[in-house]
């Protein structure tokens, strides 16, 4: 007997909606029954491509009963609203990151589940990807004795794809601090498996036509054992994947290409911005096919004290005392780390299994971003007490 699917619509259509789009399409326990999106050409082209229908608002999917839950992936501030609208409908919400931005509106999307029954997973981040959920599961084993520090480095063109007018003001949540960093911080926290202790942070604004924090260096030291030392830029220079063999943060093959991302923004005005975004980024801009490698999000480097672990293209590189060898990531009948989102969906509402990054854990991404912030301005070390983290217990 075939196992239940879920009916998932799609709130936002844009970069995140179209890759989730595709994503959905592949995974065996997810039907795509709906899209909302304020952009008529977005709806059309959604509608056209997938045979569902897309609505003009929120409202019109949060009416649907084949829709059994949502995935809102509109932009940051809209997050709260939209994941407390799904909630009281009776729809089960998965939210984008960062989840909210600030604390209080965590606490409200968290209280409306809860009050509603119905689950919240924070997703996707690069947290979900095999390759990270592998070195996890051999941290986790001890095989390669206890956690010494995580390096991350990423170096991107982040600051320079076409940007909505908030995504470049900090004080609205623009910059890499709220849409980057969580990526890390979710990696980092999710092979540490412990509570954030303190973090030591420094951020850059280095393009005063782009005035918002375009790079990032911050050491996360975790409650007892471990310490996450976390490098990334957006500003269009050196492109980290080059040291990834030339594979994109997707998992599919690139081309070198310095510098492209500024020059294809010369001389627009913001309106003009505002379109490349969606006709570079929107819903079918992006190629439907699954990726031929494992995504990431830069480099990633686990130290324990019997070896180095390290995210390659394909698989996890264990640098040991015997050698080097490399460890393929298991093969997934859905989309890496996207799909391993809606698996956890499916995990939590068909079997009834707790989500890992449920609420509470993004909650805590979004404390560690704030702390990050408050650090970088004040130049000190800021401290988190994070009991509640304490209870994710990584399903081995
Ligand atoms: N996890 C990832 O890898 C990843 C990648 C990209 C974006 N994101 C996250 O997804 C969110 C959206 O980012 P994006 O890059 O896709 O932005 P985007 O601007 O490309 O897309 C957002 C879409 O939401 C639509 N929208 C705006 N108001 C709406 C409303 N009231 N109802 C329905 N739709 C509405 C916009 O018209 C737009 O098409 C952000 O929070 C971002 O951090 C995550």
């Amino acid at each position: 007997m075939n196992e239940r699917t879920l009916g998932l619509g799609l709130i936002g259509l844009g970069l995140a909606g179209g890759v989730m789009a595709a994503a959905a399409r592949t995974h065996p326990g997810i039907r795509l029954a709906a899209a909302a999106e304020p952009d008529p050409e977005l709806r059309q082209r959604f509608e056209q491509a997938e045979g569902a229908p897309a609505h003009a608002d929120i409202d019109g999917v949060l009416a649907r009963a084949d829709v059994d839950a949502v995935y809102v992936a509109t932009p940051h501030q809209l997050h709260r609203a939209h994941a407390v609208a799904a909630a009281e409908a009776g729809k089960h919400v998965i939210v984008e990151k960062p989840m909210a931005l600030s604390v209080a509106d965590c606490d409200a999307m968290i209280e409306a589940a809860a009050a509603n029954g119905v689950v919240l997973i924070v997703g996707h981040t690069h947290g979900f990807d095999p390759a990270v959920t592998m070195i996890r599961d051999l941290v986790a084993s001890g095989a390669y004795g206890p956690l010494g520090m995580i390096a991350m480095w990423n170096y991107t063109d982040f600051l320079y794809r076409p940007r909505r007018p908030e995504e470049l003001d900090s004080a609205r949540g623009g910059g890499i601090l709220y849409n980057q960093i969580p990526h890390q911080i979710d990696i980092a926290r999710t092979i540490a498996d412990r509570p954030v202790r303190s973090v030591r942070a420094t951020a850059a604004v280095l393009d005063p036509a782009r005035p918002t924090e375009g790079a990032c260096a911050a050491l996360v030291e975790f409650a007892g054992q471990g310490t996450a030392n976390l490098v990334y830029s957006g500003y269009d220079h050196f492109d980290s994947d080059e040291l990834h063999g030339w594979i994109a943060e997707g998992g599919s093959p690139k081309k070198r290409a310095h510098g492209a991302a500024r020059r294809r923004l010369d001389g627009l005005t913001p309106a003009e911005e505002r379109r490349a975004r969606t006709s570079d980024f929107g819903y079918g801009a992006r190629s439907p096919l699954p990726p031929p490698h494992q995504p990431h999000f830069g480099e990633l480097v686990v130290t324990c004290a019997g070896a180095d672990l390290r995210c390659g293209p394909d698989g996890v590189i264990a640098y040991t005392d015997d050698g080097v060898e490399v460890l393929p990531v298991p093969g997934r009948p859905w989309w890496p780390g996207r799909g391993d989102v809606l698996q956890e969906l499916v995990d939590a509402v068909v079997h009834g299994r707790a989500a890992f990054h449920d609420g509470e854990f993004g909650r805590e991404t979004v404390r560690t971003c704030l702390a990050i912030a408050e650090s970088a301005r004040d130049r000190r070390e800021v401290f988190l007490s994070a009991p509640e983290v304490a209870r994710h217990v990584p399903v081995r």
